[in-house]
């Protein structure tokens, strides 16, 4: 197709050069529908407004109208694996206790005291009890009121009113959700069509190896909506290029919730001048700058690091050593594994800060919160691992939390992702800034390679306006 026909509608025009549907019908094994069948939609060109990440007004908006009506992420099974474990999930103004229970069910209670306000808890742990820290109100796991000091004194106090308020908990996949108002969409219709999809990556059979976060000078949605294209590789990570199929990539969105991101690896870019290099060099250039390998493989050496037999492509000689080196990892078979669930980043995302690496290697899973001002925010990663067919689900690692002077790179478990994401933070603070000086006050989208973004804005003004959720 033309790089830039008039004649076409909006949302047409896709860049020269070969298609991520091309890749499909060249993958060496039959490709599953969900990474062929296209769904994209035009969603219109309109700028968007800047203020939509600088103004307090507009996250309070947030706060109010969005983050209580939907499924949030709030945590993964493996974080809290035995009855009386639980974390503290913190988000958009509220804190949870989400404790795993004695029959293996999972509640999400408000973390606060119904005495005076304080925390009953500031970090995870263990407890079949909390007593708040203050004066020692205590309640049972299950949120239920347990017992006082000086009962003498609150007379006025009926026990069985003294539970803990509780936000509805959904689960798919190892992944725990809440939602604090009840009401809508189940969790499943709210995922669609992810839970269908991922049935054959199956991260209910992964843990979290790696789990790295850091404060971001930059609003919740600026930081997510960098992670949202693949286009910004031809100029922020150049060293990429020479095995990313950048602006080949797919862009689809289904429903108001979800949306994918499909970057073939293993396959030049259209904007690197690659005529006469070798299918090997691209081998080469891939394990040089790859973010999979390392630790997350026994047995050491680079599975990646293959020789190209004549005839073959790039994408097929690491696909193969991918599979290989999957089954020897995990103990799974999968000889009908496509190149592309081994090798390329299939990054969906779930409105509003969700974000699972599909396929079948160790998967990247993205969550961004906002700050306590529009200019920051937390984002983590996460990397999960298929735990080895037959053993225990190991606990989650703890999660690293960088200081605000250290780089992704000071986390040495995240391997070459983190040179990535440090170039990708060099953009993030004066996007903000920049946001905040625009004269124009409005920001402009590609129709095709920025539909996601577009779509996630769409959906926020459905809650904003209260189509969505149950805002008035
Ligand atoms: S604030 Fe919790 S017991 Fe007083
Ligand atoms: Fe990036």
């Amino acid at each position: 197709m033309a790089e830039s026909d008039p004649t076409l509608g909006g949302g047409m025009a896709r860049c020269a050069g070969t298609s991520w549907n091309d890749l499909m019908a060249a993958d060496s094994r039959p490709v599953p529908e969900i990474l062929t069948q296209e769904s994209y939609q035009y969603l219109g060109s309109e700028p968007i407004a800047a203020e939509r990440y600088t103004s307090e007004a507009f996250a309070q908006a947030e706060r109010e109208k969005m983050w209580p009506y939907v499924w949030q992420f709030a945590a993964r099974e493996e974080d809290l694996p035995e009855p009386g474990d639980f974390i503290v999930y913190e988000n958009a103004g509220r804190s949870y206790l989400i404790s795993r229970q004695d029959d293996g069910s999972v509640r999400a209670m408000h973390n606060v005291c119904l005495h005076r306000g304080r925390k009953l808890r500031t970090e995870d742990g263990a407890a079949d009890k909390f007593t708040c820290p203050f004066h020692g109100f205590t309640w049972h796991k299950d949120g239920s009121f347990d017992t006082m000091p000086c009962s003498w004194d609150f007379p006025h106090i009926q026990k069985d009113k003294m539970t803990l308020p509780e936000a509805e908990v959904g689960r798919w996949g190892g992944y725990i959700f809440l939602r604090e108002e009840r009401g809508g969409p189940s969790l499943e219709e709210f995922l669609a069509p992810i839970p269908e999809f991922f049935k054959r990556w199956r991260h209910e059979e992964c843990t979290t190896v790696v789990w790295v976060a850091k404060e971001v000078p930059a609003n919740w949605k600026v930081t997510a909506e960098a992670f949202m294209e693949a286009w910004h590789t031809v100029v922020t990570h150049p060293q990429l290029l020479p095995f990313t199929g950048d602006s080949n990539s797919a862009y689809w969105t289904w429903g108001d919730n979800v949306n994918v991101n499909l970057v073939p690896f293993g396959v030049m870019s259209p904007h690197v001048d690659g005529n006469g290099q070798p299918q090997q060099w691209i081998v080469d250039e891939f394990v040089k700058y790859n973010g999979r390998s390392g630790d997350n493989y026994e047995g050491g050496g680079d599975p990646f690091a293959v020789t190209v037999p004549d005839g073959m492509t790039a994408r097929e000689a690491l696909g193969a050593a991918m599979r290989e080196g999957y089954t020897a990892q995990t103990g799974y078979d999968h000889s009908d594994a496509t190149d592309a669930e081994l090798l390329d980043a299939l990054v969906y995302n779930v409105f509003p800060n969700f974000a699972p690496w599909g396929g079948f290697m160790p998967n990247i899973v993205y969550r961004w919160r906002p700050g306590t001002t529009p200019d920051t925010c937390l984002m983590e990663v996460r990397i999960l691992a298929r735990v080895k067919k037959g053993e225990p689900m190991p606990r989650s690692v703890p999660m690293h939390l960088l200081g605000p002077d250290q780089k992704w790179s000071d986390a040495p478990e995240i391997g070459v992702l983190g040179d990535v994401f440090n170039q990708d933070m060099d953009n993030l603070p004066y996007v903000q800034q920049g946001l905040h000086h625009s004269k124009t006050g409005q920001v402009n989208l590609g129709d095709y390679q920025e539909i996601r973004i577009r779509q996630f804005h769409q959906t926020l003004d459905k809650y904003l306006s209260g189509e969505l959720g149950g805002a008035k």
